[in-house]
């Protein structure tokens, strides 16, 4: 049977017999500075692309950056790549929109720091994008923007230590925003709860040859792969070793099983302090928008405070659990928007983006 332990045996062969042969020529230290390139702080006073590379950081489901922005002068657009969707995770473009919101709220954090306070307002007509104003302000110390480089999703099993009242209350507090609901649970009995309908939405999820098909599209095997395309999970920010794409695609296959993802699953909500769930009051592209604002200010924070997180979106992403998920979650026909997982543990490497000129489109 072969398992999460047989794809790193699979791969330490890989790596032994023929030295990251089909890697490419960068090594760890190569990616990491191409992924501290793209994380350089902003000049004093930054316009568009700055403002841009900001944006891009954030979170974004597989790390397909689906999102385009444009130039108007006081302001900026923040559109829809629809050639970057995610139909079978997320079939209505859901965590594309969450992930636009996401952006959004990184843009406009880092504009009001440096002097240039952010307004946004959601336009439905057409696919539907984020409008932001730019007014004039002072530059102003912001805890949120120092820590935009330095967010990440941090994969990593934490160390079960508790998270601080205060800190619980600052995590609740900075992620107010109109139209979004943020419950926290940190007692274990809750957690196992979680933990069980992750295990059974995750079941679902790996036993659908069109989402490991989907998922395998994004996965990047070694660093050099990772920088090229400047997008997807990259499999050192999971933990896993650099192994030739043509190996980690084949072994892909025979290694994510159910009991493999399960246990690591398992480990990883066990050890750490708490879950997060974010709900939208309505179900429709606005309110997604807004779940990522909210979601994005939640983890600023959670890494100005040291603390880690990780989305754990499975029992949100599988219609089938996801309807029992709110009726025990108690938000009746609510739909749950993100369920996150956070505490104390060691960071992972950061992943990676695309050039600016590459997400820019005209006004
Ligand atoms: C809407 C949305 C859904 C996501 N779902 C998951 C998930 O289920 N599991 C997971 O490990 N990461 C999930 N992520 C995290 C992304 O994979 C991650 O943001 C991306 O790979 C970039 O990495 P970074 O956040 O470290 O910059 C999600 C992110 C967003 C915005």
């Amino acid at each position: 049977m072969h398992d999460r332990r047989t794809f790193l045996s699979l791969s330490a062969a890989a790596a032994a017999s023929v030295p990251l042969a089909g890697c490419g020529t960068l090594d760890k230290d190569g990616y990491d500075r191409a992924a501290a390139r793209i994380r350089a702080p902003l000049p004093e006073t930054p316009g568009f692309a700055s403002l841009v590379r900001f944006a891009t950081l954030a979170p974004n489901g597989h790390n397909t950056q689906p999102w385009t922005f444009s130039d108007h002068g006081t302001g900026v657009g923040i559109h829809p790549d629809v050639s970057r969707r995610t139909p079978v995770v997320d079939p209505d473009d859901h965590h594309l929109f969450v992930s636009l919101g996401c952006a959004a709220e990184n843009l406009m954090i880092a504009a009001g720091a440096n002097g240039r306070p952010a307004a946004m307002a959601f336009d439905p007509v057409g696919e539907g994008r984020i409008a932001i104003d730019l007014g004039r302000g002072p530059p102003r110390a912001d805890a949120l923007f120092r820590a935009i480089p330095a967010r990440q999703s941090t994969r990593s099993v934490y160390d079960g230590r508790a998270v601080s009242p205060a800190e619980l209350n600052a995590l609740a507090s900075v992620a107010q925003i109109d139209g979004v609901r943020l419950v926290m649970f940190t007692d274990p009995r809750q957690r196992e709860s979680v933990l069980d309908f992750v295990i059974r939405a995750n079941t679902l999820q790996v036993g659908d040859p069109a989402f490991v098909k989907e998922l395998r599209q994004w996965v990047r095997f070694n660093p050099e792969q990772a920088v090229t395309t400047g997008d997807g999970l990259y499999s050192g920010c999971t933990g896993h070793p650099a192994m030739p794409s043509w190996i980690g695609e084949r072994a892909f296959g025979l290694a994510f099983t159910k009991d493999g993802e399960n246990a690591t699953l398992t480990k990883q909500i066990r050890s750490s302090a708490g879950i997060a769930v974010f709900t939208g009051d309505k179900e429709d592209k606005d309110h997604w928008v807004r779940v990522g604002r909210s979601f994005q200010r939640f983890a600023l924070m959670a890494t100005a405070l040291g603390l880690r997180h990780a989305l754990i979106n499975q029992p949100v992403e599988s219609p089938l659990v996801r309807a029992e998920f709110s009726r025990w979650l108690g938000i009746g026909a609510a739909r749950p928007d993100l369920c996150v997982r956070f505490g104390h543990g060691p960071t992972m490497p950061m992943s990676m983006r695309r050039p600016v000129a590459d997400v820019v489109r005209a006004a």
